[in-house]
């Protein structure tokens, strides 16, 4: 740690009052040795260049009246910072630098301690006279008028280059922020020709008349900077500014300060052009986050956006990787996940993530292409070629995401589960509150199954599949446990394909993962809700699978569970069905159905399921899972017992 005696300080200290007032162009641009800036929220904090064009000292952050950068910026324009020292670490009100024989520039916090000089970086061991504000933007440190500059900002570059600044070789590339590793560089071009080193660019030099180019060991140049957009520099600003993007930028800016005109840097040149096109397609997640799509928006300046159903790791950060809204299947390791199928593929326009394939499918349909990727646990997206009838398949972390101009191509992204409807967001503004859902264009099941016209029995049979479908992606593959509390057929939708679609989750009560049960006051819409909802017995999952049991019951019959129109002994549909069941004589339950009729096997597993879900004993009812499979017939259906055969012991 570096000691100051105590002399030092007063001195310092005593030098910090006489420097009140600003240094300014009087001075000649010059900082003599001893002499500070103190970084203060009047504007006594800085050092101007002769012609005043730019400052030297300390520069007030925006979001931050008590936070300054050691900095160099154009002292007529509003925050363009061109240099600054000690990477972006700011340093408090009240800290200074001064100009010292041996460290050059010495920056100490309010305290005195020393934060950082540039002491190993004077050249030969020079002592240091004065520090002085060249006109070009060049901050130095100097010994005498005729010597060269001891140490001086422009040789050591942050984000911007300035006119009769040169740069050594470098590349710009992508790098992983933790340890810095560099992937393969964005951009190339003028770094030379690795196998021939006679042709490799040396330096990058910038013209006082605002050309950038690259100087090649053979004697040659080659221009960066298009004639065309060449300005004087007697009426412009220029500088060439490495953006946050990771995009080379030439700006300019009008020498005119009229009062009345706004004027303000333009854009005139980037390099790369594109920079979403340029990443090289080698490891990491390209220019944006993992899953991002990169592009260009009007503004000239980089875009990350999500996919639709994908959101931001870090909501502060556009442009952190995104993660996707729904839950990722558990795979096998031949790819095969038994609940992918549940889930929809989503087209979409112009994009492509071309380093993220791992699978090519060649002569394929454009429905067998999505059918593929739909069946293919691994898959996140598929891209279809028209053209050349080819089929990418691309696994997640997708990365080098960006917008694609090429036509004749299809592109699917794996979503949402097909059997919820999506809630889109909510308005609390408004009174009364509103939750907004995704629009379903085929009404309710409940008009489906009650109305004029009986639905087919196959049709019947894929929205019972759908809703179970729905209900154990509720209760065993969200994130989350659901329990929605409330199934019943005026809240499940059918959307354009008339898929079943479970909606209202106003009631759902979401349970923490490993808490099997809840004690809850009575929810849900009597016909469809389980017994220990009213014996303030614990709610579980179970309460789902009992409504959905009504429900099935509902579908088979294409009647509503009470009905008091109907004979006595059929009113109550969940105790009629187990007495047909039991009579066998079904046929009285789809009383007229010929295609139910007709396809006895699947009515009569159908009518078994649902007795199991309406078991008043909840441990008797099987769970979603197990239902499915006996709904598609993967699993043996056992006979049910009574549903009411349950004893309840407990006293209301
Ligand atoms: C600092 O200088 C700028 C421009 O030179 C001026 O607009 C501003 O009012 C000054 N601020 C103070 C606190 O003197
Ligand atoms: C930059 O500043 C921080 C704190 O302001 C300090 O801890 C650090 O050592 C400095 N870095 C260098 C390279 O001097
Ligand atoms: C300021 O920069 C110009 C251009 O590089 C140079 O010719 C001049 O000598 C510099 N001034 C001082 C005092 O070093
Ligand atoms: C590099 O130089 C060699 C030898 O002159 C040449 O054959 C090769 O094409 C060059 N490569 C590039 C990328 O210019
Ligand atoms: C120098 O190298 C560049 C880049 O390879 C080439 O285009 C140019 O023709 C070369 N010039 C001479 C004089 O060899
Ligand atoms: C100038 O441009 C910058 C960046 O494009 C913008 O943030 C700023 O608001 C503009 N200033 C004016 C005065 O238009
Ligand atoms: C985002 O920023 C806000 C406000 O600065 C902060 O409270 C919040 O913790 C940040 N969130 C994350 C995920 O960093
Ligand atoms: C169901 O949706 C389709 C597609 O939007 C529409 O053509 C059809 O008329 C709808 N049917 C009913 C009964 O609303
Ligand atoms: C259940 O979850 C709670 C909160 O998440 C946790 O504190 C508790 O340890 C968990 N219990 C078990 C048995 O996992
Ligand atoms: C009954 O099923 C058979 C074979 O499954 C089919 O050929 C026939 O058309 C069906 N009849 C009715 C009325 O659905």
């Amino acid at each position: 740690m570096a000691y100051w005696p105590p002399s030092c300080i007063l001195i310092a200290f005593t030098l910090i009052l006489l420097q009140s007032s600003s240094i300014t162009a009087q001075n000649g641009g010059k900082l003599t040795v001893g002499q500070s800036l103190t970084a203060a929220t009047s504007n006594g904090s800085l050092l101007l260049s002769p012609s005043g064009d730019f400052a030297f000292g300390f520069h007030q952050l925006p979001n931050n009246n008590n936070l300054f950068l050691l900095a160099i910026w154009y002292a007529k324009i509003p925050d363009t910072i061109v240099w600054y020292a000690n990477e972006t670490n700011p340093v408090n009100l009240g800290s200074s630098v001064t100009i010292t024989a041996n460290e050059g520039l010495f920056l100490s916090d309010p305290q005195g301690t020393p934060l950082w000089n540039t002491a190993d970086k004077l050249s030969g061991g020079r002592t240091v006279n004065y520090g002085f504000m060249n006109d070009t933007g060049n901050f130095m440190l100097k010994s005498s008028d005729t010597d060269d500059a001891a140490w001086e900002s422009f040789d050591h570059p942050t984000d911007t280059l300035l006119p009769t600044q040169n740069f050594e070789k470098g590349v710009l590339n992508t790098r992983d922020l933790e340890t810095g590793f560099a992937y393969h560089p964005s951009y190339q071009s003028y770094t030379g020709n690795q196998t021939n080193p006679e042709n490799a660019g040396d330096s990058v030099i910038y013209s006082e008349s605002g050309d950038l180019y690259i100087e090649i060991k053979n004697g040659s140049r080659f221009d960066l900077t298009p004639a065309s957009i060449l300005v004087s520099d007697k009426t412009n600003y220029q500088r060439v500014t490495l953006d946050f993007d990771g995009v080379l930028r030439w700006y300019n800016h009008p020498k005119i300060f009229a009062a009345n005109k706004v004027v303000n840097w333009s854009s005139v040149k980037s390099l790369p052009d594109n920079i979403c096109a340029s990443t090289a397609i080698t490891p990491g997640s390209g220019t944006c986050g993992y899953n991002s799509i990169c592009s260009i928006g009007e503004d000239n300046r980089l875009r990350c956006d999500c996919p639709p159903y994908y959101s931001l790791m870090d909501p502060n950060d556009t442009y952190s990787s995104c993660k996707p809204n729904f839950p990722q299947y558990d795979c096998d390791e031949y790819g095969q996940g038994a609940t992918k199928n549940g889930y929809q593929l989503k087209q979409l326009q112009n994009i492509d993530w071309p380093s993220s394939d791992y699978a090519n499918l060649q002569t394929i349909t454009e429905d067998d292409c999505k059918s593929s990727c739909q069946n293919d646990c691994f898959c996140a997206v598929a891209i279809f070629s028209k053209d050349g009838q080819t089929c990418w398949k691309k696994r997640l972390p997708l990365s080098n995401g960006r917008n694609y101009g090429g036509v004749n191509r299809i592109v699917w992204l794996k979503t949402h589960h097909k059997n919820l409807v999506r809630f889109i967001g909510f308005c609390k503004e408004e009174d009364p509150r509103l939750l907004v859902y995704e629009y379903m264009s085929n009404g309710t099941v409940a008009d489906y199954l009650f109305g004029d016209l009986r639905p087919s029995w196959t049709a019947r049979i894929q929205i019972a599949q759908g809703i179970a479908r729905g209900l154990l992606y509720l209760h065993e593959e969200c994130s989350t446990q659901i329990i929605h509390c409330d199934i019943k057929p005026q809240n499940i939708l059918l959307d354009d394909y008339y898929n079943a679609r479970i909606s209202d989750f106003g009631l759902a009560k979401l349970l923490i993962l490993n808490q099997t049960h809840t004690n809850t006051a009575i929810r849900g819409t009597k016909e469809y809700v389980a017994p220990e909802w009213f014996r303030n017995k614990p709610v579980t999952i179970k309460v789902d699978v009992y409504s959905f049991g009504v429900l099935l019951l509902e579908i088979i019959c294409c009647r509503r569970s009470v009905c008091m129109d109907i004979s006595e002994e059929g009113a109550i549909l969940t105790d009629w069905a187990f007495d047909c069941f039991q009579s066998n004589t079904l046929a009285y339950l789809v009383d007229g159905d010929t295609e139910a009729l007709n396809d006895t096997l699947h009515l009569e597993r159908y009518v078994m399921v649902a007795l199991w879900c309406i078991q008043e004993d909840p441990s008797l009812r099987r769970t979603m899972k197990r239902v499915i499979q006996m709904l598609e017939g993967m699993a043996e259906v056992a006979s049910p017992p009574c549903p009411t055969s349950f004893t309840v012991t407990t006293q209301p």
